[in-house]
């Protein structure tokens, strides 16, 4: 098969908050998918961005009297290090404000313009005159107009589900300055996405899963509203070319992040940036999500790109969202973990292992319950897999002097777990972890079970039988071998510490097939301790 070349993003964080353990639910995701994709040898690119633009940066940077720019570059950096710290395996890391997003935005502006896909329109909107600012949605509050339940945001009503715009509230109140908002027209443009809803429709039949096309299909029963792309000064974006005072909405220039952050890891590296974006490309580019901003992604990113002359992603994958022992992640109820704290705690492969254990390519919700990560690390991680290096390392290092045996005992049980490959390909490939953990957890189970027939601590005892029990044990430790093969992707550092006990380079998925016949292993050193829940119940969560 020949070389895939794959370009990955994850969604940009925003910069006015730190990342969280629902964040990290889609790196995580992201990132064994790409570490997948290189372990069986494709070219694949990982691309990254802090999301710099929108109100509430520019109004959380005022609060902390700095400017935006260092509020944003003060996040990233603290993104990218988080990032790190779970061993997300980007390529490049910038803000959405960098040069190369302000000027592929501009360039995608000017052809959009050029084929009369922007409109002009005269709007009426919520104005904060003590603030002297346009107010977006959610900073106007007030009375529902259906139910008259208070205190509802500005687009839509928590208690009827209502939706609206913040102009029907009775009573509004901006959330700024607490004053009764004025209305006053603004000019904005406009980006007409509805000329889009054939090429779209066809897009999304053929390049999403069942999961997300459903959920399109709803959307196309009605005529696609235009999508307004400006927003009026005091605005922290990119200034629209042509417009004075107008700047591109956050998330016009959001998705050309992506874009913009591998053109800069292009000119680093010396990459065909048109290779990958040109109409005609023959690459691959998937964006991974959160179920939330699918409208952003399958209908305006798709679009915008086609009316821009760009080509189009390969395929949107949508996850759903965490909830942490089975309610919305809380401040109040101290669930609401950051990302940092928890690998400040915890080996960032517990996670990593769990959130796998949990992952498939559905958007359903996934529950980070504590009982259940301690009981899935301490009796599956630890208790069958490590153990089963642990266990046979001991005979190995006492019997033969950590020289694994010359000769296979049981051809049929290694030929059995080499035989899962390429269905375990195709799981990784379809984003389907839960499976893979599932089968692998079965393979450490029949290890073990292996391990326990052949008993060879019994073997041991005696001198005549000593060969048989290193036998096994080299066996034992030819299926562990295998098995963190397969689960690398997962579990890095595990992986990691587990080759240096192997005494090897590091392993790519088709070392599966090769034995270690006579080789010699290291001492084993813990790879893992097991947890427990009164550590995970001191996260105190922000
Ligand atoms: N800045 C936008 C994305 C722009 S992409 C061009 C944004 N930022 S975000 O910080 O709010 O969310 C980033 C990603 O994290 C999104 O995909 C979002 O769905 C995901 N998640 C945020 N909270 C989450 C959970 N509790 N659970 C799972 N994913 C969550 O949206
Ligand atoms: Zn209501």
């Amino acid at each position: 098969m020949s070389q895939r070349h794959i370009l990955v993003t994850a969604a940009l964080p925003y910069a006015n908050g730190p990342l969280h353990l629902g964040h990290m639910l889609e790196w995580i995701q992201t990132d064994i998918w790409v570490k997948f994709q290189r372990h069986v040898g494709n070219n694949c690119i990982f691309v990254g961005a802090t999301d710099a633009h929108g109100t509430p940066t520019m109004l959380a940077a005022e609060k902390l009297n700095i400017s935006p720019k260092v509020l944003v570059e003060n996040s990233a950096e603290q993104h990218k290090k988080v990032l790190m710290s779970y061993k997300i395996s980007l390529d490049n890391y910038v803000t959405t404000d960098c040069m190369e997003n302000h000027e592929i935005t501009k360039l995608i502006f000017e052809r959009l313009l050029d084929k009369n896909l922007v409109i002009e329109k005269v709007v009426d909107q919520a104005f904060d005159d003590k603030k002297q600012m346009f107010l977006p949605d959610r900073f106007v509050k007030g009375t529902c107009p259906r139910c008259k339940s208070m205190h509802q945001n500005g687009d839509s009503c928590d208690a009827c589900g209502a939706t609206y715009s913040p102009l029907e509230l009775l009573d509004p109140k901006s959330t700024l300055s607490n004053s009764t908002p004025s209305i006053k027209k603004s000019n904005h443009l406009f980006f007409k996405l509805n000329a889009f809803k054939a090429y779209l429709q066809e897009w999304v039949n053929n390049n999403l899963n069942e999961n997300l096309k459903n959920k399109l299909f709803e959307w196309f029963s009605d005529e696609l509203q235009d999508w307004t792309i400006s927003r009026d000064e005091p605005y922290f974006g990119i200034e629209i070319p042509g417009y004075s005072g107008k700047y591109f909405y956050v998330w016009f220039d959001a998705t050309i992040g992506y874009m913009a952050s591998f053109k800069n890891y292009c000119d680093k590296e010396g990459i065909s940036f048109d290779d990958y974006w040109s109409k005609d490309s023959k690459y691959e580019v998937y964006h991974f999500i959160g179920k939330d901003i699918t409208y952003f992604h399958c209908l305006f990113w798709p679009a915008v790109l086609e009316g821009a002359d760009f080509r189009t992603p390969t395929s949107v994958f949508a996850h759903g969202f965490v909830t942490v022992n089975g309610e919305k992640m809380s401040k109040s109820k101290g669930t609401f973990i950051l990302a940092e704290e928890f690998s400040q705690n915890f080996e960032p492969d517990i996670l990593r292992y769990y959130y796998a254990s949990k992952l498939s390519d559905t958007i359903e919700d996934i529950d980070l319950n504590y009982s259940d990560l301690v009981n899935k690390i301490n009796s599956d991680l630890v208790g069958k897999l490590i153990n089963l290096a642990s266990r046979c390392s001991g005979f190995i290092s006492k019997l033969n002097n950590k020289k694994l045996s010359n000769e296979i005992y049981n051809t049929d049980i290694i030929t059995h777990f080499q035989s899962h490959s390429s269905e375990l390909i195709s799981d990784y490939q379809e984003r389907k972890y839960s499976r893979i953990i599932r089968k692998i957890m079965a393979l450490c189970d029949e290890a073990n079970k292996y391990i326990d027939h052949e008993k060879p601590w019994l073997l041991a005892k005696s001198e005549d039988q000593k060969d048989r029990a290193i036998q096994v044990c080299s066996d034992g430790i030819q299926l562990f071998r295998i098995l963190i093969i397969f689960l690398k992707p997962i579990i890095p550092d595990i992986a990691k510490k587990s080759e240096l006990f192997l005494n090897t380079e590091s392993l790519s998925w088709n070392d599966h097939k090769k034995l270690i016949n006579g080789e010699y292993i290291q001492d084993f050193l813990p790879i893992l301790s097991r947890i427990d829940l009164e550590q995970l119940n001191t996260l105190k969560g922000n």
